[in-house]
């Protein structure tokens, strides 16, 4: 018999706990080829979700609309959600959180609709505002309803965020790119990550394709040029790497200027371009060149799927569970934007379709975990779907995740995004987020409260340690 550490008994302890705990809740037997089954699963997942934002009644648990409780809970967060149960609206047609929905978005949009609320200022970079134009690019191609007469439409707020990021792109550094951080004064602004610009580009694909404007398509192209051959961020086969530090640091081998990267690689990095080149495969009519990157980067997925885990999703942090509150979410992406691509790229069905079903059956039955509170016969999912049952780990990442592999199975039944000319309603205005205000925020551009400045003091700390590892986090 192998004796186990410390730590691996503790685990099994807590797992057998986990699990005798778990006796009374039924596990979620997800049949992928049944829409009711889908439906149904996607349903009970939700409604766990919606319970970390919302009572029964109503109330948001924050006291604040569009915002989940901090901590532990950062600001993107929040819009991620958001567009997950967008997506599990248009997947299932249960509009019972739209309204609410809607609301959260309008609140944190800002005074000037950019996405920069000032509340935000003390940890927001170019990828959480990313993840909240995500949300509103799904809102426009899905029809989700429109803002309320007076408000800009869902399209002209991507339009907002995708002209302040273009404020952002730094030629003077790196050969281009934008920085993680859209403020100087917080840790990772010396980091020009994939999340940030591989957002940027899927963000332009992505209005390219809805608007038909071919400045986007090109933005679009420009940014995937500047990632794949003059950074390090996207290799020639089609390796995603999380990003690259501007300034050197000899005593770790790194002269700067993005010349090394982080080599770590997690799904929603992948996500994030296999989303870009799906949504400009589509633009282009189908090309080949498009045709290859997207099978390229779908190809390397592959080792996400292990096979000593049966091939079922799974990120690196897992094994030793050790994802953070923003990593635990991460799966929810690639399984967001193969289903997309299924649909607007439907050559590549038979390679994702396969996972998304496996994985989604491995995810549903993990949802056995804590009863979440006021939700009657449902359950928290949990964070390795390769596990039986429970792991131990919930959360709104783990729900997300869950969440959005297992209503991604619906694919196949539904319409593909809209365009504005195919039906999508959403209004525009190209100049939005064109103020004065909305450049590369300088040095003063805010003065931080002692309690910010205390706060980045903390966090920069926290990165040190985090980075030991030489991994950025997304948000900390
Ligand atoms: C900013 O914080 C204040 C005080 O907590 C809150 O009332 C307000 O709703 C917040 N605004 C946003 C957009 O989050
Ligand atoms: C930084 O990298 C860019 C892109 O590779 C390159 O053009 C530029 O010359 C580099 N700058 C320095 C100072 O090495
Ligand atoms: C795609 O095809 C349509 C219809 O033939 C055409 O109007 C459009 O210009 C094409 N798009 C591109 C990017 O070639
Ligand atoms: C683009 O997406 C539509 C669905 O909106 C699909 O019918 C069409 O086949 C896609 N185009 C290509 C070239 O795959
Ligand atoms: C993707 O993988 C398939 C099967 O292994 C291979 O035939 C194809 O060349 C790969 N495509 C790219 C672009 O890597
Ligand atoms: C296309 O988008 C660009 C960038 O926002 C804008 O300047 C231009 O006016 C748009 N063109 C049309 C025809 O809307």
């Amino acid at each position: 018999m192998r004796l186990l550490s410390a730590a691996q008994a503790w685990t099994a302890v807590s797992l057998l706990a986990a699990n005798l705990c778990s006796l009374p809740a039924s596990a979620i037997v997800l049949d992928p080829n049944s829409q009711d089954s889908v439906r149904a699963a996607s349903k009970d997942v939700a409604q766990v979700l919606w319970s970390m934002y919302a009572t029964t009644d109503n109330q948001v648990i924050s006291g604040i609309t569009g915002l989940l409780t901090y901590p532990p809970y950062y600001w993107w967060q929040a819009g991620a959600m958001f567009g997950q149960l967008i997506d599990y609206w248009y997947y299932t047609g249960d509009d019972g959180y739209n309204d609410m929905i809607r609301d959260g978005l309008i609140h944190q949009a800002g005074e000037k609709w950019d996405f920069m609320p000032a509340n935000q200022s003390k940890d927001e970079g170019n990828d959480d505002q990313l993840f909240w134009a995500f949300t509103l690019m799904s809102a426009a191609e899905y029809n989700f309803p429109n803002p309320p007469d007076g408000t800009p439409g869902w399209l002209a707020l991507s339009q907002s965020i995708w002209n302040q990021l273009a404020t952002r792109w730094e030629a003077a550094t790196c050969g281009g790119g934008v920085r993680w951080q859209i403020y100087q004064w917080l840790p990772g602004w010396g980091y020009k990550n994939l999340a940030s610009n591989g957002g940027y580009f899927q963000l332009s694909a992505r209005l390219a394709l809805f608007t038909g404007n071919s400045t986007y398509a090109d933005r679009a192209v420009e940014i995937f040029d500047w990632l794949q051959n003059t950074s390090p961020l996207v290799t020639h086969d089609y390796v995603v790497y999380d990003g690259a530090n501007v300034e050197a640091n000899p005593s770790k081998g790194d002269m700067g200027n993005c010349t090394k990267p982080d080599t770590n690689q997690w799904t929603y990095n992948y996500g994030i371009m296999i989303g870009g080149a799906a949504y400009m495969y589509n633009y282009t009519n189908g090309s080949d060149i498009w045709r290859e990157r997207l099978t390229g980067f779908i190809n390397k997925t592959a080792i996400f799927f292990p096979e000593q885990n049966n091939g079922i999703m799974t990120e690196p942090c897992e094994g030793p569970q050790n994802c953070n509150g923003d990593m635990v979410s991460f799966k929810g992406y690639l399984a967001r934007w193969y289903a997309v691509s299924a649909q607007i790229a439907p050559f590549t069905a038979p390679m994702v379709m396969p996972h998304l079903q496996k994985s989604g059956i491995a995810a549903a039955q993990s949802c056995v975990g804590p009863s979440a509170t006021g939700v009657g016969g449902s359950y928290e999912c949990g964070n390795r779907w390769y596990q039986n049952g429970y792991d131990g780990k919930s959360g709104v990442g783990q729900q997300l995740a869950a969440l959005s592999i297992i209503a991604a199975n619906m694919a196949p039944w539904s319409k593909a995004p809209l365009t504005s000319h195919s039906g999508g309603t959403s209004e525009g205005d190209p100049g939005l987020g064109t103020g004065e205000d909305e450049g590369i925020p300088k040095l003063d551009y805010g003065v931080a409260t002692t309690g910010d400045k205390a706060g980045a003091a903390i966090l920069t700390i926290f990165m040190t340690v985090a980075t030991v590892g030489g991994a950025y986090w997304l948000v900390i």
